[in-house]
């Protein structure tokens, strides 16, 4: 047999949930800040690390936009995105959709060209160096007004060939999606693919009124959707895609322990589920740790692990033919993990 951890390792995946100022590891915060000549507001690595304790989402949202505070120049961005693919490239991910927070660098006078200079260089280098492909959402930020989230709109377009999507983060509770309709609009009309964050803290109505007024593609956590039937029939008939992030939703107090993850419950409602780390650095895995974790919690099997890998090539932005490639590629490692499990390859 084939321990969990190892399977999932050998399996190829895409990461379709994940903010790229979230995989800011403490010791790169540190180097970073160090060399920009900036302090952070903790003496010590150990320090930063031993306060991330959340007992909800703004508590996590203030450290992280803190940390983010160190990010000045291009390479800093650069370095950034690059220590997350070469982390995603060892938990075998092939196709990584990267959300970033243009917001909170422009509002710290940071220019936006800056920033996606710095993460397109490395997403370059990752195709080219580690075969990995990648596609890059803007998050318009919905704790601000929707002005601030049309004025970075208008930002991007001069990078509309670098930016494929817009999503909405930050704090939920509060903010629903009608506030950014305009704004949703103005992309989808752009050609940009719309995706939002709905129903981690705020209610299934929030998740109704990102497919309705949003015509979102993909819900980003999707959680408390389950409380509306309703909803739950609508969004499995019509295949729309959840990136549920359980380290995240553990962390972050929206379950109380994995074992009440709702995952297999949504799994089981027929839901279309892919496992993410939205934010890996704070939330104490990456990617194959969120797949190990939650499949140990809810006794997930092989099976249930393989069609979550799927999934999350099913569910991402690439053209059929890229993931009909990727679907090739998981059936050989389900079938080279089928003949080491009978001995017929040791
Ligand atoms: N920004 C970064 N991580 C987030 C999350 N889990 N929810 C909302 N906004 C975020
Ligand atoms: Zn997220």
């Amino acid at each position: 047999m084939t321990d969990l951890a190892g399977f999932v390792a050998k399996l190829p995946k895409a990461e379709l949930h994940l903010h790229i100022e979230g995989t800011l590891e403490p010791e790169l915060a540190f180097a970073i800040a160090e060399r920009n000549g900036l302090a952070l507001p903790y003496p010590s690595v150990d320090e930063l690390r031993a306060a991330y304790r959340f007992s909800n989402l703004q508590e996590f949202l203030d450290v992280y936009y803190a940390c983010a505070g160190v990010l000045i120049e291009s390479r800093d961005f650069y370095d950034l995105t690059w220590a997350y693919l070469e982390r995603a490239h060892a938990d075998n991910v092939r196709h990584a959709e990267i959300f970033f927070d243009a917001q909170t660098h422009t509002a710290r006078g940071i220019e936006f060209a800056a920033v996606i200079e710095g993460i397109c260089g490395a997403l370059d280098d990752g195709r080219d160096k580690l075969g990995l492909t990648s596609r890059l959402i803007l998050c318009f930020l919905r704790h601000l007004d929707e002005a601030d989230a049309l004025e970075t709109l208008a930002a991007a377009m001069p990078y509309r060939d670098r930016i494929v999507g817009v999503g909405l983060d930050s704090g939920e509770r509060g903010n629903p999606p009608r506030k950014f309709e305009k704004v949703f609009r103005r992309a989808r009309e752009a050609g940009f693919v719309p995706v939002a964050h709905a129903g981690e803290e705020g209610p299934a109505a929030y998740v109704r009124e990102a497919l309705d007024v949003l015509d979102v593609v993909r819900i980003d956590h999707g959680n408390n959707a389950l409380d509306d039937p309703d909803l739950v029939t609508e969004l499995a008939r019509r295949g729309i895609p959840l990136t549920v992030c359980p380290l995240s939703n553990l962390k972050l107090c929206v379950v109380e322990d994995l074992a009440s993850h709702p995952l297999k419950r949504m799994l089981e409602l027929g839901l279309f589920v892919t496992v993410n780390s939205d934010d890996p650095a704070y939330f104490g895995g990456y990617v194959n740790d969120n797949y190990v974790a939650v499949a140990e919690a809810l006794g997930l099997g092989e099976g249930d692990i393989v069609k979550l890998a799927r999934n999350s090539f099913d569910a991402s932005l690439l053209d059929e033919v890229d993931k009909a490639r990727l679907f090739g590629e998981l059936a050989v490692a389900v079938t080279s993990l089928e003949r080491s499990d009978d001995g017929s390859n040791p």
